[in-house]
């Protein structure tokens, strides 16, 4: 049985795109069987309608708080019997509940534990990277806790940052590296090859 995602975003939705592509094209023995946005005008719903998935708009703003925002983005997922929660530039702080336990995954588009946290998105990590004067960044796929860009790392990869570096080519290399393992990492976890112990992830198979 192909793995059911449910993906959650706050933009454009290319690496949700990205997920689509590969399972078109029977690179990924996954479906998306629904995308939730925290923001009405997230392009990423217009991605997931073309694509005939169900798209549901839960706006941070229109709930009194963290916890009602959360049932109710936990609720879809529940409802639509997701088997992993996949981050796709989803914006919001998660409060993981019990039965999501480690089937929360997200792509950082750094080398964890540099250059991540609250505030750590988009061109402010590529910035960051470069006036700090890393010689190398990259991507890392990681399960979800309750802290932004946090939890057990799945993946990494690395790229390397160049002098002439502005923060948009350094967004576009790294890019390319998450849209190559953020798939491989769902599809590990597809074939049951991943498991967390004393909060490290073991991959069956890896070295
Ligand atoms: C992705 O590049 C992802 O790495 C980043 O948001 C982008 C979403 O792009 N996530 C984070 O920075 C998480 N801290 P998209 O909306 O085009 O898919």
């Amino acid at each position: 049985m192909a793995l059911k995602l449910g993906v959650l975003l706050s933009g454009s939705g290319t690496t949700l795109q990205n997920i689509l592509d590969h399972i078109d094209r029977g690179a990924l023995n996954a479906s998306v069987c629904c995308v939730v946005a925290s923001r009405a005008d997230a392009y990423g719903l217009v991605r997931a309608r073309d694509h005939g998935i169900p798209d549901y708009a839960v706006p941070r703003n229109a709930y009194p708080d963290g916890a009602a925002f959360n049932e109710a983005l936990w609720a879809l997922l529940r409802q639509h019997e997701v088997d992993l929660v996949v981050l796709a530039g989803f914006m919001s702080l998660l409060q993981v509940p019990e039965d999501f336990h480690h089937r929360i995954i997200n792509v950082h588009p750094a080398l964890i534990p540099a250059f991540c946290g609250k505030g750590m998105y988009g061109h402010h990590v590529h910035e960051a990277v470069l006036a700090f004067g890393a010689r190398i960044s990259g991507a890392t796929v990681h399960f979800v806790d309750g802290e932004y860009d946090h939890g057990p790392i799945i993946l990494q990869g690395t790229v390397p940052v160049l002098q002439d570096d502005t923060p948009d080519s350094l967004a576009a290399r790294v890019q390319e590296k998450e849209r190559e393992l953020y798939p491989q990492a769902i599809a590990l976890i597809a074939a049951g090859k991943v498991r967390v112990e004393q909060g490290r992830v073991i991959i069956e198979g890896a070295e």
